[in-house]
């Protein structure tokens, strides 16, 4: 994560680059720089000094360090209950969207441009679900429209399934900032919408994208190579059953095209099950 703070005012001739004033031909040349590094995400406007903090905690004994975190636990348990309290009253998907968009218990939806909830068929007999959108899909606002997408819809039409037959989400449907790994309080804040999608498309099959997406429906800890291409169980809140199969993130896929064929194979897994 980059910590520099950059600070141009519209109305000067001047910027401030972490803390030192800077003409303003070069704060312009700095962000050029951040841009081409490619930092596509700022986290807020005012500039924190990590250093400082560092300092701070580092003198502090850990009585005075331990209630700012309980406290950060609390609000995040506390936000996923209301969450979960939300979501038994969502009885349709549109509910459940307007849910999603109204709820504030995810700092994740500060920092991105749109929710992105999930699309596609609402009697769909596949759910896939991925991790979080990336670029693309925030600023489209559409689940797996970017490079991703393109690859799954390869693979999807490959295995005479179109897209406009799947209902396609994530587990987040707010772009984590620079695309980072979203912490394990994010993911257990939204999980209650995705499994409330899940008890309202009530698919034959969810294919599950990436170890994120399998670790965070299956709640288990394993490699994606462990779990990919058999077929596991899904248990919904009511005890309903639904399988659940595992494969490449087609992002890992897009860097590591020697792993194809695994891929392959399990799209045809599903191909078969769906002909059951
Ligand atoms: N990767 C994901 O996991 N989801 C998207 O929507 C796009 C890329």
């Amino acid at each position: 994560m980059c910590k520099d703070s950059l600070y141009i005012a519209k109305k000067t001739d001047y910027g401030i680059y972490n803390g030192t004033e800077v003409k303003m031909e070069d704060a312009q040349n700095i962000l050029n720089w951040y841009i081409l590094a490619g930092v596509d995400a700022i986290c807020g406007e005012e500039a924190p000094n990590y250093l400082a903090c560092k300092e701070t905690a580092s003198t502090e004994n850990s009585a005075t360090v331990r209630p700012a975190t309980s406290l950060l636990a609390q609000t995040s348990s506390a936000a996923c209950m209301q969450a979960r309290d939300l979501c038994q009253k969502a009885q349709t998907l549109d509910d459940l969207k307007a849910l999603v968009e109204s709820f504030d218990g995810c700092a994740l939806k500060f920092s991105a441009n749109s929710t992105v909830f999930g699309y596609g068929n609402p009697k769909a007999e596949v759910m896939i679900i991925g991790e979080a959108p990336g670029a693309d899909e925030d600023r489209i606002g559409e689940p797996f429209v970017g490079r991703s997408g393109h690859l799954l819809d390869k693979m999807l039409q490959a295995v005479n399934l179109p897209r406009e037959d799947c209902y396609i989400t994530n587990i987040l449907p707010w772009r984590p900032p620079g695309n980072r790994t979203p912490t394990d309080g994010e993911v257990a804040v939204c999980l209650p919408f995705l499994y409330r999608q899940i008890e309202l498309i009530k698919p034959k099959v969810i294919l599950l994208l990436g170890a994120s997406a399998a670790n965070a429906v299956l709640d288990n800890h394993d490699s994606i190579s462990q779990m990919r291409g058999r077929f596991m169980e899904y248990t919904t809140a009511n005890g309903e059953k639904i399988a659940a199969l595992a494969t490449f993130h087609p992002a890992y896929l897009l860097r590591s095209a020697g792993q194809k064929a695994k891929a392959w194979n399990d799209f045809l897994r599903l191909q078969n099950k769906l002909a059951e």
